[in-house]
């Protein structure tokens, strides 16, 4: 049987983080896959983190299973993090998952059971796992248009266009914060329009956030979603905890079902909890505990926003060196859109050809869509990426 199988296409971002390793050039730059790094080049563990870990080995005395969705305790605190207050508890069903592509994974089964024709709306472009999923689980995909590469800014009049298409019943993929790869980001008034427009259609909303606190804030960055959960009848929420708690390996996740209908709550996690046992049971409980433990205690909690505050302010800092650099080689303003973009990343919108280039005769890696991970930059390394950007004829 297995003669059958054929070699399966490689993640481009998983690719280019292998062809990194083997580089044997000592000056590469790794801009690829989104994982924060310190200036030092280290992924490191966050205090908080630690801290958690050491009381969790002190005070855990087994290790059976919790429940389908994980321990209440870890969905209560992560939905206060992400809604805050704008939405009734009771009016959410949620389940932790294997990280948020776990999450992502569960949602688009979700649609799939509840409305097999449906079509699920991604940005131009969107995480390129998302199609990927959506395509194995051969949902139909529609694109919209977001990313305006002349302005590097959100073509919004172009996806206000392209989501009056969407009919009843479709769902519509957002990036709840940093959106990954442009790091172009809606605004309030803009969430608004969307919100509108797509209750006008009866077309269902879901948020992937990734990155809450990597951009303007933990609430901040919140904004978008809130407004969502608050002002749609339902809606499908995919968090993750890789990023903000630097967990990544953990596989740390949770899918939210917002609905206004009270009634359906039940309902609703039943599902969730049958996903689950269809897929693997038990969802991963250690990062899923060390979150609610920091979430609920004071000193923890603090301590984890203060040094996620220092990793967002690096990244701003990161972000305006490399601008000012390129305004004084360019000598223009047209790379001002680095320091309004939010996030980890930041499209460049420059051509595949010229980011091969910068692979190969600079050793600077970013995806070949031109998304750039700004983490993986540091002050010695800003120069030179910028030197080099001047270079190509970018
Ligand atoms: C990324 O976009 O680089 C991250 O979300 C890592 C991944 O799994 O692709």
């Amino acid at each position: 049987m297995f003669e059958t199988l054929k070699p399966q296409p490689a993640d481009k971002i998983l690719a280019l983080m292998q062809k990194f390793r083997e580089d044997p050039r000592s000056d590469k730059i790794d801009l690829g896959v989104g994982v924060y790094k310190n200036a030092q080049g280290v992924t490191p563990v966050m205090r908080a983190i630690k801290a958690a870990e050491h009381k969790l080995w002190e005070e855990q005395i087994s290790k059976s299973y919790v429940g389908l969705v994980g321990d209440p305790a870890y969905s209560d605190a992560m939905i206060k993090l992400i809604l805050g207050d704008a939405v009734e508890r009771g009016n959410i069903a949620a389940a932790a998952t294997p990280g948020g592509t776990g999450a992502v994974r569960q949602a688009f089964e979700l649609i799939k059971i509840a409305n097999p024709s449906a079509r699920v709306f991604v940005s131009d472009p969107t995480w390129p796992n998302h199609i990927s999923i959506l395509n194995y689980l051969g949902i139909e995909t529609v694109t919209y248009r977001y990313f305006d590469r002349s302005t590097c800014g959100v073509n919004f009049d172009g996806m206000i266009e392209d989501l009056k298409t969407a009919v009843k019943g479709d769902v519509v993929l957002l990036h709840g914060c940093c959106h990954n790869p442009t790091g172009a980001n809606l605004n309030a008034v803009q969430w608004q329009e969307v919100i509108d427009l797509l209750n006008a259609r009866g077309v269902v909303p879901m948020i992937d956030i990734a990155y809450q606190g990597f951009g303007d804030g933990l609430d901040e960055d919140a904004v978008g979603v809130r407004m969502v959960a608050a002002g749609t009848p339902e809606c499908l929420i995919a968090a993750s905890c890789s990023k903000n708690f630097g967990i990544y390996r953990e596989r740390t996740g949770l899918l939210m079902m917002v609905s206004n209908d009270a009634a359906s709550q039940k309902l609703n996690q039943g599902t969730l909890a049958f996903l689950n046992r269809q897929n693997y049971s038990f969802p991963p409980d250690h990062g899923a505990r060390l979150v609610t433990m920091i979430l609920n205690d004071d000193a923890l909690r603090a301590d984890w926003a203060a040094e996620l505050e220092d990793v967002r302010l690096g990244m701003l800092g990161l972000r305006q060196s490399l601008a000012d650099e390129l305004q004084r080689l360019s000598g223009s303003d047209r790379f001002g859109f680095l320091a309004q973009h939010r996030g980890m990343f930041s499209l460049l919108g420059t051509t595949p050809e010229l980011v091969e280039a910068l692979r190969a005769e600079h050793g600077i890696y970013m995806v070949g869509d031109s998304r750039m991970n700004i983490a993986g930059l540091n002050a010695d390394t800003i120069p030179i990426l910028a030197q080099a950007i001047m270079d190509a004829g970018i």
